[in-house]
């Protein structure tokens, strides 16, 4: 499990913020009384969960001691613990569980997500968003740049960031047997950044935090200035001065 910086992973909130309202506005509850915000991370999401629904019990769940040491100063009415969600289940059948950018960092999605839906209370809602950005340069280049350099044995060890990611068609055949309505759907956003070399800062906070973790200085800054160099190739730019970055996300909500 990689390391989490909440403070470089904040660096990008809002453009961060936008899918989890995009998901938040999908969910079709009225009144829950129990909500899990699954990878809570540094809980900016978990205390909207909480404003939305006022009467609910909100637990954030996450494994980052870090992450939750954030999250407890963000969102003082709302519970935090710390748990795999590949080993977590709520302590009775919940109402709402969340999941918002984590879900892609655990493997055995066909195992994984029945499992989540089947710990719903009748009427309960699994919503989802992961991003999959299995052919984007941004994370192309990250194996690229692994394979190139002297880092390369130790890099190659690493699990494919994306390596669970399925496609919209196989999240449907794993929960439209256990639930009864279900609604999948995929984004692009375009992200428009500002700064030097921003997708790397963009990265630094999330994809690439396992292969920075698997390496110590030096070694790490010569990694990191080849993949920012081959980056920099790749999201020339703007007349602006501004960078694109299309970055892909995966939704789901599914409710028994
Ligand atoms: C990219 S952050 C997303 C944080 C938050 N949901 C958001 O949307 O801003 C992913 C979070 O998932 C957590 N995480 C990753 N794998 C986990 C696991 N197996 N169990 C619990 N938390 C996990 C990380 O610690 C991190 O805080």
């Amino acid at each position: 499990m990689p390391t989490w910086d909440p403070n470089q992973y904040l660096k990008f909130t809002d453009h961060r913020l936008r899918p989890a309202l995009d998901l938040l506005a999908q969910i079709p509850l009225a009144d829950p009384r129990s909500v899990y915000d699954l990878g809570c991370g540094p809980g900016n999401i978990t205390r909207l969960l909480a404003e939305r629904w006022p009467n609910a019990r909100v637990v954030g769940i996450d494994s980052s001691a870090d992450m939750l040491a954030k999250a407890r100063m963000e969102a003082a009415s709302v519970a935090f613990e710390q748990a795999d969600i590949a080993h977590w289940s709520p302590p009775a059948p919940a109402d709402l569980l969340f999941t918002n950018a984590t879900l892609h960092w655990l493997d055995d999605h066909a195992a994984l997500l029945p499992r989540l839906a089947a710990q719903l209370a009748p009427g309960g809602v699994l919503a989802i968003q992961m991003p999959d950005n299995r052919t984007s340069p941004s994370h192309l280049l990250m194996d690229d740049a692994a394979a190139t350099g002297p880092w390369h044995t130790k890099l190659a060890r690493l699990r494919p960031v994306y390596g669970a990611m399925q496609s919209p068609d196989a999240y449907y055949r794993m929960l439209a047997p256990v639930t009864r309505q279900l609604d999948i759907w995929e984004t692009t956003y375009l992200h428009v950044l500002e700064g030097d070399n921003p997708v790397v800062e963009w990265t630094k906070g999330t994809a690439l935090r396992p292969y920075l973790d698997a390496l110590d200085d030096p070694e790490r800054g010569a990694f990191l200035a080849v993949y920012a160099t081959r980056i920099a190739a790749a999201y020339p730019k703007q007349p602006d001065g501004r960078t694109l970055l299309p970055f892909r996300r995966i939704f789901i909500v599914a409710r028994t």
